[in-house]
């Protein structure tokens, strides 16, 4: 795993903006997307880079990590109408290509399994964006999630409903279950790029990072994974042991490395 810290957002964004910019460069791209507020400079990155660069998104699928149960699509804040909204709907991606999880199937069980199915089916998810809840959970894999698990229906903590009733009138109208995508499925991803900011993600990045590979802390599967990009800003980074060695890396780091 390698951690990156950088001075703002706006780095972070460009440095997730540079790692997509590489996928999406290649034949038949899948790119995995996050909502929330961590990847939203990453993505006004990106938008910058189509309008302004000629950054195609032509020939990408994409996959989302999560879904709200009981909202349909044309909810304003149901994720697929997010993604939209801060993405996909200001670049050229085909929108038949963008894909979520539906969370008012009469059988979520069995549309979890489909999920699973059409991400295998186009080859596994090139490049995963993640964000991380204040409780270290990774899509919507709350603590005590398995480690193997597969896309499935969730029940949200009380920590987690809370953290997301900004985005609605009040804390009770934020879904109580979603359908996410199970550690396993976001582990079989080919890179994990997790992105935070702020002082409020500063313990769960410590336990993420630094902490014991556990479900009590989702995130921490990144430890698990061969190819996991961890970048923070200053506050996010501020629990972390080693933060000077991740300086020193970075400050350090060949031409030909990259991320
Ligand atoms: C959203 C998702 C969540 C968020 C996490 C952090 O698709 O999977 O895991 O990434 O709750 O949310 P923000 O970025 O809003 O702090």
């Amino acid at each position: 795993m390698e951690v990156v810290i950088c001075p703002s957002a706006e780095d972070i964004g460009r440095h997730v903006a540079d790692v997509y910019e590489a996928v999406l460069r290649t034949e038949a791209p899948v790119i995995g997307l996050a909502t929330g507020s961590s990847p939203l400079v990453a993505y006004a990155e990106l938008i910058r880079r189509h309008r302004e660069e000629g950054l195609s998104f032509a020939h990408a699928s994409a996959f989302l990590l999560d879904e709200y149960v009981g909202l349909p699509a044309t909810h304003p804040e149901s994720y697929a109408a997010v993604i939209r909204r801060e993405l996909t709907d200001h670049v050229d991606i085909d929108p038949a290509r963008v894909h979520s999880p539906d969370g008012t199937a009469d059988d979520l069980a069995a549309e979890c399994a489909r999920y699973d199915a059409a991400i295998d089916a186009v080859g596994g998810v090139h490049v995963q964006l993640l964000g991380i809840g204040t409780d270290g959970h990774v899509g919507f894999n709350e603590p005590m999630s398995s480690l193997s698990s597969r896309t499935r229906p969730k029940t949200l903590t009380q920590q987690t409903r809370k953290d997301n009733a900004r985005f609605f009138d009040s804390v009770d109208e934020v879904p109580t279950h979603v359908l996410t995508q199970g550690l396993g499925t976001i582990r079989s991803a080919h890179h994990l790029v997790l992105v935070a900011t702020g002082e409020a993600k500063a313990e769960a990045v410590a336990a993420a990072v630094e902490g014991p590979l556990s479900a009590r802390c989702p995130a921490s599967i990144l430890q698990w994974h061969p190819h996991a990009t961890v970048f923070v800003d200053d506050a996010a980074a501020s629990r972390l042991d080693y933060a000077d060695y991740y300086r020193y890396t970075l400050a350090n780091k060949p031409d030909w490395q990259g991320f």
